[in-house]
């Protein structure tokens, strides 16, 4: 069946739960590409090696369900941390779930918290249409990943690689070796902005042969620029924010450190511990305000 590539204007519902890592960490600037693969694909089932508080997971869910076709998501993580991501507490699998159960009650989302070598188990060979690594970054993580993973994938899968670019290097990211290597001998894309993204294509090349009949490959650099206007957007409209509050509040709520540039954009840690908190009891309460919204409005038409 022919598949024709669609420039969508997602609008995703996982950003109010969290609203810095959806809008600003470091896969953010890769949703809207994302988005229109997951649509362009309409995978049966979705692997993620490392996800964190979900940015990259909730992209794909959003997808399934904004799509309205049924795919199986799975979500591999010890939510412990890394050395590189850093170390955190259980809140943010707290956070993870509580979008999941807010927002795609009717997708199929399995969090799995276990090590990926112990998850390989979960998977028969040929299985996953669409796989995420984005674990610890080191060359030797990211060689496992991709040697233990690759026999799950399903002939012409594709598998996604977070951090391949010159400023996953400059951070000492092994991915980015290993990428170089990888790209020797497998047909790929790649987005190379901010910290990139990689698309592989190892098992078979027909998915990519579909998006070059769209014309996709030209249109990712389009995809960077929009998402680098759309990051800095963010970051500037949060910075007028919490200059606004340094001027009318008290002193404790000014940020104690300065906000980043979009140039030296490495917000890795922010979201950990008591900020992390302060969102899901945000984002519960606005569940709740929405909660009885929704029944006054039934009150009201009935
Ligand atoms: C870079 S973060 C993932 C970011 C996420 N994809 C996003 O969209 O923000 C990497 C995650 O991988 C997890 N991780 C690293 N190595 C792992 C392993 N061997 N098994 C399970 N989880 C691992 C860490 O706990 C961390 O949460």
């Amino acid at each position: 069946m022919a598949q024709n590539w669609q420039f969508h204007n997602p609008v995703f519902e996982s950003n109010p739960f969290n609203p810095w890592w959806m809008s600003a960490s470091p896969w953010s600037t890769n949703r809207r590409f994302a988005y229109d693969l997951t649509r362009f694909i309409k995978p049966k089932v979705v692997a993620e090696l490392g996800v964190h508080c979900g940015c990259s997971l909730f992209t794909f869910a959003q997808a399934a369900k904004d799509g309205m076709f049924d795919s199986r998501i799975y979500g591999i993580d010890t939510w412990q941390g890394d050395e590189q991501a850093g170390h955190y507490d259980e809140n943010v699998l707290r956070g993870v779930e509580l979008i999941r159960r807010s927002v795609f009650t009717d997708q199929h989302i399995s969090l799995l918290q276990k090590t990926f070598s112990e998850a390989l188990g979960d998977f028969k060979d040929n299985t996953i249409d669409l796989l995420h690594i984005d674990g610890l970054h080191t060359y030797e993580a990211v060689s496992e990943d991709f040697a233990t993973w690759l026999p799950k994938l399903k002939p012409n899968g594709i598998i996604l690689f977070h951090d391949v670019t010159a400023n996953a290097a400059e951070n000492g990211y092994g991915s980015v070796r290993f990428w170089n290597e990888i790209t020797e001998q497998y047909p790929n894309l790649q987005l190379t902005h901010n910290w990139g993204l990689g698309i592989l294509f190892p098992k078979g090349d027909d998915l990519l042969r579909s998006m070059n009949k769209n014309g996709v490959p030209h249109f990712l650099r389009a995809y960077e620029t929009i998402s680098m206007i759309e990051l800095t957007q963010w970051l500037a409209a949060r910075e007028a924010i919490s200059h606004r509050n340094r001027a009318t509040e008290p002193a404790e709520n000014t940020p104690d450190k300065p906000l980043p540039s979009t140039n030296e954009h490495k917000p890795r840690r922010e979201p950990a511990g008591k900020n992390h908190q302060r969102t899901v009891a945000a984002a519960t309460r606005l569940k709740s305000r929405l909660g009885r919204l929704k029944q006054k409005l039934t009150k009201t038409s009935s």
